[in-house]
């Protein structure tokens, strides 16, 4: 655990100096995240035998950032949208085509992409490997409900990443990440709170960005 816990802050660290091994032309695609997101996805990808979960893709970018430049150390990876539950539609869906074409084509099939609603998606079905990083940025007004959905496919342990995490919006996602927490199978061994000082924060961690690592819990004799 403790070569985990070292890795990722690391990874951090990394990230707070915008250090990580994503290509330059991939990290210049639009997408909701700062550059210090984008490096801290690559960073966490970066691990030989990676398997990736993104819920959340919209038009690709942190898919991207996560991935570029990571192919020899992602054994596969899987991403989650049914690309109604946003702004930009179908038009995002489209894009996010492009890109993926654009920057992960050499992943083939170890990049699985599903266009569905996350709440009905059947995850045992479609996540055979175990996932030892899982990304959520899917709606959070049900950050809780959505976590929650993957717990099962993680493995012991694992890294969750969650944006949005001081919600300058309605909904409390470290409200909703403690709910999930304590309903769920995986308890926080260490976690890191990235900030930010506004909304969209593009120097700093967007819109607050949290990183843990989880263990499962034990069962009660
Ligand atoms: C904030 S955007 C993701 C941004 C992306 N990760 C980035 O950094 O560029 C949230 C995405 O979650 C998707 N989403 C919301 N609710 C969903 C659901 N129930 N099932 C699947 N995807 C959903 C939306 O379609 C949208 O593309």
């Amino acid at each position: 655990m403790n070569r985990l816990i070292a890795r990722v802050q690391a990874a951090v660290d990394a990230a707070w100096k915008h250090e990580s091994g994503l290509p330059e032309e991939a990290s210049q695609m639009h997408g909701l995240m700062s550059m210090k997101v984008r490096h801290l996805l690559n960073n966490m990808c970066a691990c030989p035998g990676t398997v990736y979960l993104e819920a959340g893709l919209w038009a690709g970018a942190s898919l991207v950032a996560a991935l570029a430049g990571n192919e020899r150390n992602v054994r596969q990876a899987y991403g989650i949208d049914n690309w109604i539950d946003c702004s930009s539609g179908r038009g995002a869906k489209d894009l996010f085509a492009r890109q993926r074409q654009q920057h992960l084509a050499n992943y083939g099939n170890r990049l699985k992409v599903f266009d569905h609603d996350l709440f009905t998606f059947d995850v045992a079905k479609h996540i055979p490997e175990p996932v030892n990083v899982f990304y959520y940025d899917a709606t959070h007004y049900r950050t809780t409900e959505g976590v929650l959905r993957f717990m099962d496919v993680l493995t012991d342990p694992c890294v969750i990443m969650v944006d949005d995490w001081q919600s300058y919006a309605r909904y409390d996602v470290e409200a909703q990440w403690r709910k999930a927490e304590s309903e769920g199978p995986c308890e926080v061994v260490k976690e890191w709170v990235l900030p930010s000082n506004k909304k969209d924060d593009a120097e700093l961690w967007w819109c607050g960005f949290y990183v843990a690592i989880l263990k499962r819990k034990q069962a009660a004799a």
